[in-house]
C-alpha cells in the first residue's frame, strides 16, 4: 500500500461530526453580529508580509516566530495571515471605507501561526472578529463587550472572566516606557534572554513575561498607571462606568498589555481556566493608531477576536452534543418498485417542503438494514415507502426517537402537516 500522507501539524480536519458545531456557533454570532448592525467583510488569507511587519511590529512573537512567510514567483515576501485586523485596515484604507464614516465590520476564517501545538493552540485556527472605525468614544468599547457577552449567554457559556486594562493615550504609553526603561537598564543583570531583547523594541512586553524570575522583577516596576494622562484616566473610567450600568463585571488587570504593539487605550480579555493553559477565549482592544501606521488619515479604531476551536471546547466541556447535524427525516424505500421510484419522491418531497432536511436510503438493502441506518442518521422520524404504500400513494410516518408514539399511514398529501405538527420542518 502507497504511504499514507497525513494533515500537517497543528493544522485539524473539521470532521461530519463536528462540523454541526461549528455552523451553529457561527450562525448564533452572525445573528448577534447583525443584531448590533455589523457587516461582513470578507479578505485574502494572504497578504505582503510588511502588512503585519507595520502593524502587528517588528518585535513581537507572532512577526518575529510565528508567520508562514514565503517568497511567491515573483519574488515578493507573502505571508498567510496570523490576525485579521491587518487585513481589514489594509482594505479600509485602499477602498475608501474610513474617511468621514463610521464602520463596524465582522469576519470569520483561518489564522495561521506557527506555534508549538497544544491543546486550544494551533497552526491554523479559526478567528470569528469584529473591528470598528470611527468612533473615538469609549461607548464602543463598551458595545463590543457588550456584545461578546450576549453572545456567551446565548452559546450557554458562563465561565469567563472579563479581563481591562488601559494603555492609555500613545502619549502617555511614551512617557511610561521610558521609565519603563529605566528600571530595566537599572535591574539590567536580573533580565532574561528575552527581556534583553524586548527592551529596545518592546519593554511593555516584558511584563507579561511568564518567567517566574521575571514575574518577581515586574512586582517591583512601575506601574502604567501611575503615569496615565487626564485623558486616557477619563476614557477609562467612562468605559468603566458603561459596563457597571449595563452589570457586566470585569478584573482590573495592570499586567494586561497584550502580544501586539497596535494597541492604546482599552485592552481586554475573556478567559476561562476550564480550558488549561489556553484560557483566553476572545481578546482586543482599542487600535487608535493603526489606520495612519499603514498609509490612512487619523481614524479611531476598536475590535477583538475570538478563537472558534476554544469556545466551541469550552462549550463541548459544558453542554456536549450542542448543535450537532441530524436530518429530520430518512426515507426508507421497501420493495423494488418502492427503491425505483423512490429517488423522485424524495426530490419531490424536497420540493414541497423546503425547510425539511430529509436523507433517502441509497443502495438498497433489506427493511432491517435501512431502519439502522435511518436510527443511526439521527433523524427523528422515519418515512416508509414499501410496494403497496407506493400503489396507493401513501407514507407511513413513523417516528423513532419518541417510542410511544405510534406510526401512521397516510396520503402523500398529509405527509407536511404530520411533519409541521412534530416541528419537522423547522427553517434552522
Ligand atoms: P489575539 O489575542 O492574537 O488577537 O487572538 C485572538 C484570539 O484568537 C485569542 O484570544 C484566541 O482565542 C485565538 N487564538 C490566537 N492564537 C491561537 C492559536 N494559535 N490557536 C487557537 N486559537 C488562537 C488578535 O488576533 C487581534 N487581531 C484581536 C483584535 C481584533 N484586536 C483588535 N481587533
Amino acid at each position: 500500500m502507497a504511504k499514507q500522507i497525513q494533515s500537517i501539524r497543528g493544522m485539524h480536519d473539521i470532521l461530519p461530526d463536528e462540523s454541526g458545531q461549528w455552523f451553529w456557533l457561527e450562525s448564533r454570532a452572525r445573528l448577534i453580529l447583525e443584531r448590533y448592525g455589523y457587516r461582513e467583510i470578507r479578505t485574502p488569507i494572504v497578504e505582503k508580509t510588511e502588512l503585519f511587519k507595520r502593524s502587528i511590529g517588528e518585535v513581537t512573537d507572532i512577526v518575529e516566530k510565528e508567520m508562514y512567510t514565503f517568497e511567491d514567483r515573483n519574488g515578493d515576501s507573502l505571508s498567510l495571515r496570523p490576525e485579521g485586523t491587518a487585513s481589514c485596515v489594509r482594505a479600509g484604507i485602499q477602498h475608501g471605507l474610513f474617511h468621514n464614516q463610521q464602520q463596524r465590520l465582522w469576519y470569520q476564517g483561518p489564522m495561521f501561526r506557527h506555534e508549538r501545538p497544544q491543546k486550544g493552540r494551533y497552526r491554523q485556527f479559526q478567528q470569528i472578529g469584529v473591528e470598528t472605525f470611527g468612533f473615538a468614544g469609549p461607548e464602543i468599547e463598551a458595545e463590543l463587550i457588550a456584545l461578546s457577552k450576549r453572545l456567551w449567554d446565548e452559546l450557554g457559556i458562563d465561565d469567563v472572566t472579563l479581563e481591562l486594562n488601559t494603555l492609555g493615550t500613545p502619549e502617555s504609553r511614551r512617557a511610561y516606557r521610558e521609565v519603563l526603561v529605566a528600571f530595566y537598564e537599572a535591574n539590567r543583570d536580573q533580565l532574561d534572554e528575552d527581556s534583553l531583547r524586548r527592551l529596545d523594541g518592546n519593554p511593555l512586553r516584558i511584563l507579561d513575561s511568564k518567567n517566574p524570575q521575571m514575574q518577581a522583577l515586574n512586582e517591583g516596576a512601575p506601574s502604567l498607571h501611575d503615569h496615565l494622562d487626564d485623558e486616557s484616566k477619563a476614557h477609562f473610567e467612562m468605559l468603566c462606568r458603561l459596563l457597571d450600568d449595563i452589570g457586566i463585571d470585569y478584573r482590573l488587570n495592570l499586567r494586561l498589555v497584550r502580544g501586539l504593539d497596535y494597541y492604546s487605550h482599552t485592552v481586554f480579555e475573556w478567559t476561562t481556566t476550564s480550558l488549561g493553559a489556553q484560557g483566553t477565549v476572545c481578546a482586543g482592544g482599542r487600535y487608535d493608531g493603526l489606520v495612519t501606521q499603514l498609509g490612512g488619515r487619523p481614524t479611531p479604531a476598536a475590535g477583538f477576536a475570538m478563537g472558534v476551536e476554544r469556545l466551541l471546547e469550552l462549550i463541548r466541556v459544558r453542554q456536549g452534543e450542542q448543535g450537532a447535524y441530524r436530518p429530520d427525516a430518512y426515507l426508507l424505500l421497501a420493495g423494488e418498485a418502492a427503491q425505483q421510484a423512490g429517488f423522485a419522491l424524495a426530490e419531490r418531497l424536497r420540493g414541497d417542503l423546503p425547510a425539511l432536511k430529509l436523507q433517502v436510503n441509497i443502495g438498497g438493502g433489506s427493511f432491517k438494514a435501512q431502519m439502522k441506518r435511518a436510527d443511526k442518521s439521527g433523524a427523528d422520524v422515519a418515512l416508509i415507502v414499501g410496494d403497496d404504500e407506493l400503489a396507493a400513494g401513501h407514507v407511513t410516518v413513523k417516528p423513532l426517537r419518541d417510542r410511544d408514539a405510534a406510526q401512521q399511514t397516510v396520503p402523500y398529501d398529509s405527509v407536511r402537516a404530520i411533519l409541521e405538527a412534530r416541528g419537522e420542518t423547522r427553517d434552522d
